[in-house]
C-alpha cells in the first residue's frame, strides 16, 4: 500500500527527529494500536524504546504468554513484562460496580505502569497508540491501556519526577489505517486484525464480584468461543466476539443428576465504530456447536445465552 508506505517513511523520520537521542517509554496492550505504535517507534529508534506490558490477569485465556512469545521473538523490541495478577485480584475482591471496578483497575494500572517507567533512567517520553477517534472519543476510558493513561494524564499530569512528553505517531489515523500500516510494519495478520479489547478486559465481562474460579470459567466458556470463531472463518467480519459470565446459578440436568450454575451470554456484534452495533446473525448451527461444547467441556457452566440486542439501546459490554 502506497500511502501508508510513505506514511510509515515519513513518520519514522519524524520520530527519529523529536526523540534525538533520548529514550521512550510505551505500554503495551496486546491490542492493534499499541503493537503498532510501537514497532512504528521501535523501527525509528531501536533500542532507545522500552515497552511496559502489565499483566493484570484479565486478559482472555494464554493472551498474555501469546503476545510475548509474539512480541519479543518476533520483533525483538525491549519489553519489560510485570505480573500483576494477584494485585489486580485483591484490589478487585468484593467490588460489584462497573465504574468503580473501571476506576480501579485503570488506576492500578497507571500505579504500576508509572513505578516501572520510573525504573527506566532518562526516559523523556510516553508512546501511545491514540488513534484519531480516541482524541475526539470522548468516553474517558476508550481505547485500553494507552488511552487510560491518556485520561489520565490529560486530567492529572504525569508523575512530577518523570516529565514525559507525548509521542502519538498513529494521532491522525483510523483502526483501518492502522491495521493496513501494522501489515506494512511486518505484523501479522493475526496480530492487526484483533479485535478491539477493553482495557478492564475481562473484568467488565464478569457481572458483580470478580474472583479467580470466576475469570477462570469465563476464560475457558470464552476460548472455546473464540476458537470456534476463527474455525468458522468469521473472526475478521465481527466487530467483536466474546463471552459473558452471569453469576446467577440455574437447574440443569447431566446425565442423571442435577447441576446448579452458572449462565453465561454469547455476545457476537456488527459495527464500524462502536458507536453503534448490531447483533450477529450467527448461524444456528453454529450457536448450537459452541453452546454444547461450552456446557460439556466447562465445568461450572450449564447454561449459554445468545445476546440479541443492539447499541442503541443495549452497549455492547454487559457493564
Ligand atoms: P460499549 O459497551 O459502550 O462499548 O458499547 C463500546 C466499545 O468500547 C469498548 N469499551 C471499553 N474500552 N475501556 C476500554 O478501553 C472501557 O472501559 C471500555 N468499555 C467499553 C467496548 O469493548 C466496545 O468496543
Amino acid at each position: 500500500n502506497w500511502t501508508m508506505a510513505s506514511f510509515a517513511k515519513e513518520t519514522i523520520e519524524d520520530i527519529k527527529k523529536t526523540v534525538g537521542g533520548q529514550k521512550v517509554v510505551l505500554g503495551l496492550s496486546g491490542g492493534v494500536d499499541s503493537s503498532v505504535a510501537a514497532v512504528l517507534i521501535h523501527k525509528a529508534i531501536g533500542d532507545q524504546l522500552t515497552c511496559i506490558f502489565v499483566d493484570n490477569g484479565l486478559l482472555r485465556k494464554n493472551e498474555a504468554k501469546t503476545l510475548e512469545e509474539v512480541l519479543t521473538r518476533n520483533l525483538q523490541m525491549n519489553i519489560r513484562f510485570v505480573d500483576a495478577r494477584e494485585r489486580f485480584l485483591s484490589a478487585l475482591a468484593g467490588v460489584t460496580d462497573p465504574e468503580t471496578k473501571r476506576k480501579i483497575i485503570g488506576n492500578l494500572f497507571i500505579e504500576i505502569f508509572d513505578a516501572e517507567a520510573g525504573k527506566i533512567e532518562g526516559a523523556a517520553f510516553l508512546g501511545q497508540g491514540t488513534l484519531y477517534p480516541d482524541v475526539i472519543e470522548s468516553r474517558s476510558a476508550f481505547g485500553g491501556p494507552s488511552a487510560v493513561i491518556k485520561s489520565h494524564h490529560n486530567v492529572g499530569g504525569l508523575p512530577e519526577t518523570m516529565n514525559l512528553k507525548l509521542l502519538e505517531p498513529l494521532q491522525y489515523l483510523f483502526k483501518d489505517e492502522v491495521r493496513i500500516l501494522g501489515k506494512e510494519l511486518g505484523l501479522s495478520d493475526e496480530m492487526v486484525w484483533r479485535q478491539p479489547f477493553p482495557g478492564p478486559g475481562l473484568g467488565i465481562r464478569i457481572l458483580g464480584e470478580i474472583t479467580e474460579e470466576r475469570l477462570n470459567i469465563l476464560k475457558e466458556a470464552d476460548a472455546i468461543l473464540l476458537e470456534e470463531v476463527k474455525a468458522e472463518g468469521i473472526y475478521k467480519d465481527l466487530w467483536q466476539s466474546f463471552v459473558v459470565l452471569l453469576p446467577v446459578r440455574t437447574v440443569g440436568v447431566m446425565g442423571d443428576h442435577r447441576t446448579y450454575e452458572f449462565t453465561c451470554v454469547i455476545r457476537a456484534v456488527n459495527s464500524k465504530d462502536a458507536m453503534t452495533a448490531d447483533w450477529a446473525r450467527l448461524p444456528h448451527e453454529f450457536l448450537a456447536r459452541v453452546s454444547s461444547r461450552i456446557i460439556n467441556e466447562v465445568r461450572g457452566i450449564n447454561r449459554v445465552a445468545y445476546d440479541i440486542s443492539s447499541k442503541p439501546p443495549a452497549t455492547i459490554e454487559w457493564e
